[in-house]
Order: structure tokens, then sequence, then C-alpha cells
């Protein structure tokens, strides 16, 4: 694992005081959240340790705002794809204000709204192993009053939004962007398919419907949703328990959708509803009470004409466009609810109820 300035201010930690949130510029100790298998009851273990200095190249950003989602079930169930380190700072998802830089910085200022990319190391381009550590997983994450990160790895936020609406940026709007222009592009008119109604899926919908397209959404839920997801831009929703894939292809004239983003591993139904021509943007195995669907027939990929693309969040260079899009459109993310930094414990088990609509969200303010 590189080096992290977090851990090593854990080991030096000086006698641990509270850090007083009226005046967090000149904290001298901070609070983080620490990836600890088995601990009770969301395997995370809380530290009180040394605020870092950044180094060269480095900014020190006090955290504003963190969310959580259904990559935290993963991680905590052990079930994620990516490597896991006992004993980071948790969370992928942080945006903050950079409150002081080291040497040769200057990409970014003291004073700048910033979000921290969820993969450091991945500036632009296709995904590469090379890029696979991630905040909260094998390096140090952003469920912290501060971090220290590298300039390369921070991006400004649009002025519109919150702290806490930004979160939803770095990971759930981003998969959402990549998922739609990534790959197989949507043109005005086609279809995209959401399934679900998370973080992943909300994005979706806000910004096929912001692309032109015919926007079809599939909820458990739709007699309470569908008038919040029309809101948002969706044309159709679609009870996600009954035959889904058929009832695409219907509204499409037979065709199908020339999008279908997947967050439930039910690629065998998605390839189902798909177009030929078309694409599943494959982003999540399994979510919510969804298990992985059966294997997937090997006729059924060749002979729906369908391709299927893995999706891994997104590149630095795809997160400045979506900041871009963002801030241009006014778009504004869907927050649930908000809780305090000491009740991360509560935000968690408010997003495992599964009764969320929007990201569930912590600020460290007040
Ligand atoms: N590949 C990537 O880069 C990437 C990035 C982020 C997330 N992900 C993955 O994408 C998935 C979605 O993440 P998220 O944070 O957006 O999830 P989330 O916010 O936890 O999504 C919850 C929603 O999923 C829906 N749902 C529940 N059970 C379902 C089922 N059986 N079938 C279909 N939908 C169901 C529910 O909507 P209704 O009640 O309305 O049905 C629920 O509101 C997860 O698997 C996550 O790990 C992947």
């Amino acid at each position: 694992m590189p080096v992290s300035p977090v851990r090593e201010s854990c080991a030096l930690a000086a006698p641990v005081t509270a850090v007083p949130d009226t005046d967090r510029k000149a904290a001298s100790t901070m609070r983080s959240y620490h990836l600890s298998p088995g601990a009770a009851p969301f395997g995370l273990a809380r530290r009180e340790h040394a605020v870092p200095e950044p180094g060269p190249g480095q900014a020190l950003v006090r955290m504003r705002a963190n969310a959580v989602g259904f990559r935290d079930t993963l991680v905590r169930e052990a079930d994620y794809p990516l490597p896991l380190a006992e004993g980071v700072v948790a969370g992928c998802e942080g945006v903050g204000e950079v409150v002081a830089v080291g040497a040769g910085v200057s990409g970014v200022a003291e004073g700048d709204r910033v979000a921290l990319t969820v993969f450091p190391h991945w500036l632009d381009g296709p995904f590469a192993v090379a890029y696979a550590a991630q905040l909260g997983g094998s390096v140090d994450g952003a469920l912290a009053e501060y971090a220290v990160v590298a300039e390369s790895a921070l991006v400004r936020l649009p002025g519109h939004l919150s702290y806490e609406e930004a979160v939803a940026l770095p990971l759930g709007w981003l998969t959402a962007w990549n998922a739609l222009t990534g790959g197989r592009r949507v043109l005005p008119g086609e279809t995209v398919v959401a399934l679900g109604t998370g973080g992943v899926s909300l994005a979706v919908v806000r910004l096929a419907a912001l692309a032109g397209a015919r926007v079809v959404v599939t909820s458990g839920d739709v007699a309470g949703k569908a008038g919040r997801l029309r809101a948002l831009g969706a044309h159709h929703v679609l009870d996600r328990r009954g035959d889904w894939p058929a009832e695409v292809r219907e509204l499409t004239g037979g065709r199908g959708a020339e999008l279908v983003v997947d967050v439930a591993g039910s690629v065998a139904e998605s390839l189902r509803a798909g177009a030929l021509g078309g694409e599943v943007a494959y982003v999540g195995y399994r979510v919510g009470d969804a298990v992985t669907g059966p294997p997937v027939d090997a006729r059924l990929l060749f002979d729906s004409g369908v391709g299927v693309r893995g999706v891994a969040v997104g590149s630095r260079a795809q997160l400045v466009s979506l900041m871009g899009a963002v801030e241009v459109h006014g778009l504004r993310p869907v927050v649930d609810r908000v809780f305090g930094f000491g009740e991360v414990d509560g935000a968690l088990a408010w997003h495992a109820s599964g009764r969320a609509f929007g990201r569930v969200v912590v600020s460290h303010e007040g």
C-alpha cells in the first residue's frame, strides 16, 4: 500500500482532544473513520489523531460532506471487487475546502471548494489495473475531518451546489456520466433504462433526460416514487418485479432500449430489454435485495446484438466534464437526509433500510 500521510499521523497521534467545530482551520487534531472488519455495527472504527501536513504537490482538504451508498455495504461484507486494506480511512465520497497547500501546488488554492476523485491515480483514458487504488479501499479515503490529497486528485465544484448536494457527484453521478457518455453514446430520442432508484440510477435519469433520451426507470415502489421520478425527467416508471424487459420493448415499438444501465446484476433481463446495436452499461452486480442474476446464456448475448460494457466510476477528466455539464445546466443531485459527522452509523443504518430517495449525506457543518 502507498505511504499514507493520514495513517502515519495516526501512529504519531498526540493525546486526544475533541476538535472544536468553531475553529476548524486552526485545529491540530481530527476525527476519522477507519475500515475495521467485524467492528459493530458497520465495520468502522473512529479515531482521533493529529491533522496531517500537505507535502509537495499535495493539498490539505477540510472535508465538508461525505455520502454513503451501496458501495459501503459491499465493502463491509467484503464483497468488493477492488482491493481493501484494513485500517485505511473509510469512504470514497468526499467534498470539502482546501485549507493549505504544499510546495509546488498551482492547480488549487486555499479556499477552493473541491471534490476528491474516487480513483486518485486515474487521470484520463481507459481504466487500468495501475489505477485500481480507490479511496476507502486500499488507500485512505474521505470519511475524515481532513484529508491530504495530491492536487491532481481534486476537481473544483460547481458554484451553485451546496457541499451536501455536490458530494453526490464524484461517485454516483460520475458513474452515471460514464455509463451515458463513455461507451455507446445516446442520441436524442433514443431510450435509456435505469434500474431502481438509487444514487446512480437517479443521476442516470437526470442526465439521460438532459441528453434528450426517452427515460425508463424500474422501481419496486412505482406508486410511491413515480411522481418524483417524472419530475426528474423519467417518461415511464415500470414495476421491477414485473416483466419490465417486455414492457420496454413494447414502449419502443419492439426495438428495445439503446442503453440499459444495470446496477443490479440482472444482465440477462437487461439484454432482453436492449436494442440491436445497443449497450448494457454494467455498473453493479447486486443492489438492495437483488441477488446476482442467473448466468447469461451465450446465445442470448449473441442473438440480442447488445454489447456489455463494465463501468468503473470514471476518470478525473470525466469528472471535470461532468462538473461542466452540472454547472451549465444548474443540475442539483437529490439529497434524501443529512446526518452529522458523529452520526455515520445512523447514516449507514438509514441507507440500509432501503427507504431513502436520493443521497444519504454526512455533513461536517454544525
Ligand atoms: N461500477 C461502478 O463504478 C459503481 C459506482 C457506484 C455504485 N456502483 C454499484 O451500483 C449499484 C447501485 O449503487 P447505489 O449506491 O446507487 O445504490 P443504492 O442507492 O443503494 O440503490 C438503492 C435502490 O436500489 C433499488 N433496488 C433495491 N432492490 C433492487 C432489486 N432487487 N433490483 C433492482 N433494484 C433494486 C431500490 O430502488 P426501488 O426501491 O425504487 O426499486 C433502492 O432504492 C451498487 O451495486 C453499487 O455497488 C457501481
